[in-house]
């Protein structure tokens, strides 16, 4: 076991990923280790975003990985792994979920985790990357229902002991961490692909340009969403080149 090997609990903290960050600095932490807390001050999502998270409820947690076989031009394997895990768990207890590119984890319309990937790359080599992940499981009632959260307790009606959760997370992380190490990065990609959210549909997106109806076909190694306009067009786009209309 890789991930999980190592645990670091922490009642409450400003941010597992600062923290970790902060841990990686003075000590040698070992591959896998996970850093987690029952509550985050201020725990961050990408763009500046804050993650809600209540107290007790839902699992906060950061991952230590050195992945150095990684090229980092191929980074975009670390979350597509990661996403898998998260689907892999959930659909322990629900039927079916996906991934809203680059890393959101959907179930129907709403989200139920989130993925904050941070790593470090000194020459042409990933030094280290954190993985940071809140998933909510057991709160009820959320503050921003702008970003339409939903949690397992919402979707089954059951709610759900955190330690088995996280000891659960943790084994499904491990399995997809480990087919990267072992190479099967391609089946990874293949899988990461059927599961995303809004695959060959119809839809409408905002762009650079502006709102256009479009249908997402993959998305590359590098983690750009290849997307055909109705005029038969396809493009690429990076994170934040495009949005989703939900
Ligand atoms: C997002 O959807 O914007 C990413 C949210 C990531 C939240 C998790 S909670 C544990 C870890 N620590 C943080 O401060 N953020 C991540």
């Amino acid at each position: 076991m890789i991930i999980g090997s190592n645990l670091l609990f922490f009642e409450t903290l400003p941010s597992t990923n600062t923290h970790t960050v902060s841990l990686l600095k003075k000590n040698n932490l070992q591959e896998g280790t996970i850093v987690y807390t029952n509550y985050q001050s201020e725990g961050r999502g990408y763009s500046g975003n804050k993650w809600e998270s209540e107290v007790d409820k839902n699992l906060l947690i950061s991952i230590v990985l050195f992945p150095s076989f990684i090229n980092p031009s191929d980074q975009f394997f670390i979350p597509m792994a990661i996403s898998l895990g998260i689907c892999d768990f959930l659909m322990r207890f629900i039927p079916d979920c996906h991934i809203k590119w680059p890393n959101d984890i959907y179930v129907n319309n709403d989200k139920i985790a989130g993925i904050l990937i941070e790593s470090s790359v000194i020459g042409n080599k990933i030094e280290s990357t954190i993985a940071g992940i809140g998933l909510n499981i057991n709160q009820e009632k959320f503050k921003s229902y702008a970003l339409n959260p939903v949690s397992l307790r919402l979707l089954t009606g059951m709610s759900y002991d955190l330690p088995a959760c996280l000891n659960q997370l943790g084994t499904d992380l491990d399995k997809r961490y480990k087919q990267l190490i072992a190479g099967n990065s391609g089946q990874i990609k293949n899988e990461y692909v059927s599961k995303l959210y809004r695959l060959n549909e119809w839809f409408e997106f905002r762009g650079i340009k502006g709102v256009f109806t479009g249908r997402i076909l993959t998305v590359g190694d590098s983690g750009r969403i290849k997307i055909e306009m109705k005029n038969g067009e396809i493009s690429e786009y990076a994170f934040k080149e495009i949005e989703f209309i939900l």
